[in-house]
């Protein structure tokens, strides 16, 4: 069979690689793809957000299963453009992708099925919102409604802060009608983690869980960025609080949906917050994330392509994830400046070196390659991950790898696994 993978990053070149170990697929196309993939499937130099033309490449390289990385084109209906044409896609339809798209839609959902959050209120006038916050006090969390990646959530610890977030969202519309909305939402406190389901609609099926770290510097400090890193799995949940994930969490969303006439197909992602040992959810995501796929995927048993086709068509029951017992750790080597400005096109050395290292994988995010050589094309520039029998293991390997590769600027940090809470 043939399978095409829409997007460009790490998260990507981790599904292409995964898929193209199937002894089901014969041929894997990326749309747009980056070095990484180029290397081991066909780069498609075409836009991801293009939705008529992602279609066209689907019936002209006659694909049989599309699979949809980034929450953009999901948010504008990739999904139901491919559907329509009668043809199978991995990733959820526009109405379905709302639970990221629209965090007044999620909280609203979870509000309605009893799934554990943070309280909200919703308010789209700023003095409105500021005198409920002078009255609710500090602190609070402040969130624009719409797409903004990465850039909508503000922790905000001072009346400053309040102010800052308001005006950039309400007044000056700096997120644009992605901000015209903002949810208000009580602070919570304890350890953040993630969890990823694939799902058809009603079975669920968890991939391993995950931990990621978004600040750029040392000991989570620094802005927030796409990810610097991410490991699998956290000690933040065990067995047991992974089922209460899918019974207490994944589950009532996804028959909550069902309830509302949405067949939510893909992947969902809640990125979590655990208190006193229950989980609660800060968001939901319609789509894998970049970099916890990296640290993820590794971590699958066998082939996936089967349950990927499963939750597309519906037919998930009776299928199951198998895990390896191992840890997997995922490090980015960024641009220097990164996630501000930094430079492009500069040379990547010591990638081959690194192809001979036992258990380690160098995912491709930023890059591409010109003139035999591949060079930096973006903010993150690399993945590199490890797979150890220990964590202790895991970040050896990665570190070492980490090492081998250099590009002028490289930057990247020491701790990631390493947090003090464990
Ligand atoms: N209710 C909350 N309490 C405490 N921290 C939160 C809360 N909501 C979000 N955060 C913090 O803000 C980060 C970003 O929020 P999130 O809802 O994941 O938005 P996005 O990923 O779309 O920027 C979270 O990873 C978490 O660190
Ligand atoms: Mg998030």
């Amino acid at each position: 069979m043939r399978v095409m993978i829409v997007g460009g990053g790490g998260r990507e070149h981790a599904l292409a690689w995964k898929v193209t170990q199937s002894p089901l697929v014969d041929e894997v196309f990326c749309v747009p793809g980056n070095a990484g993939t180029a290397a081991i499937a066909r780069n498609i130099p075409a836009d991801a957000a293009d939705i008529p033309g992602i279609v066209s490449l689907a019936q002209e390289h006659r694909i049989d299963l599309t699979i949809v990385g980034p929450e953009a084109p999901l948010a504008k209906g990739l999904s139901n453009a491919l559907q329509s044409e009668g043809l199978a896609v991995f990733g959820p339809t526009k109405d379905a992708a709302r639970i990221e798209s629209s965090k007044v839609f999620a909280k609203n959902l979870m509000a309605e099925y009893a799934i554990p959050t943070a309280s909200y209120w919703v308010f789209d006038d700023f003095r409105n919102a500021i005198s409920f916050v002078d009255e609710k006090g500090l602190p609070v969390v402040i969130k624009a409604d719409g797409l903004a990646a990465g850039k909508g959530a503000f922790v905000c610890r001072t009346d400053d802060d309040v102010d800052e977030a308001l005006r950039k969202t309400l007044v000056e519309e700096r997120l644009g009608d992605a901000g015209k909305r903002i949810l208000v939402e009580e602070c919570l406190v304890g350890q953040e983690a993630s969890v990823v389901v694939i799902t058809d609609g009603e079975t669920v099926l968890p991939l391993p869980s995950s931990e990621d770290h978004k600040q750029l510097l040392d000991g989570d400090r620094g802005p927030n960025t796409g990810g610097m890193g991410a490991f699998s799995p956290t000690e933040a949940i065990d067995d047991a609080l992974q089922e209460r994930v899918v019974r207490e969490i994944m589950l009532p969303a996804i028959r909550g949906l069902k309830e509302q006439g949405i067949d939510y197909r893909g992947a969902l992602y809640a990125g979590l917050m655990i208190v006193d040992g229950d989980p609660y959810v800060l968001e939901f995501n319609c789509r894998f994330g970049d970099p916890e796929t990296q640290a993820t995927l590794p971590r699958v048993k066998g082939d996936l392509v089967p349950v990927l086709l499963a939750a597309a068509d519906g037919s998930l029951k009776g299928m199951k994830i198998d895990l390896e017992d191992n840890h997997c750790v995922c490090v980015t080597l960024a641009s220097k400046g990164y996630p501000g400005r930094y430079e492009r096109g500069l040379e990547i050395q010591g990638l081959s070196e690194c192809e001979h290292l036992d258990n380690v994988i160098v995912f491709h995010a930023g890059t591409k390659t010109t003139k035999g050589s591949v060079i930096t094309a973006g903010g993150r520039v690399l993945g590199v991950t490890a797979i150890g029998a220990t964590k202790k293991d895991a970040l050896q390997r990665v570190y070492d790898a980490v090492d081998r590769i250099d590009f002028q600027g490289k930057y990247f940090r020491r701790d990631i696994g390493m947090r003090s809470s464990y």
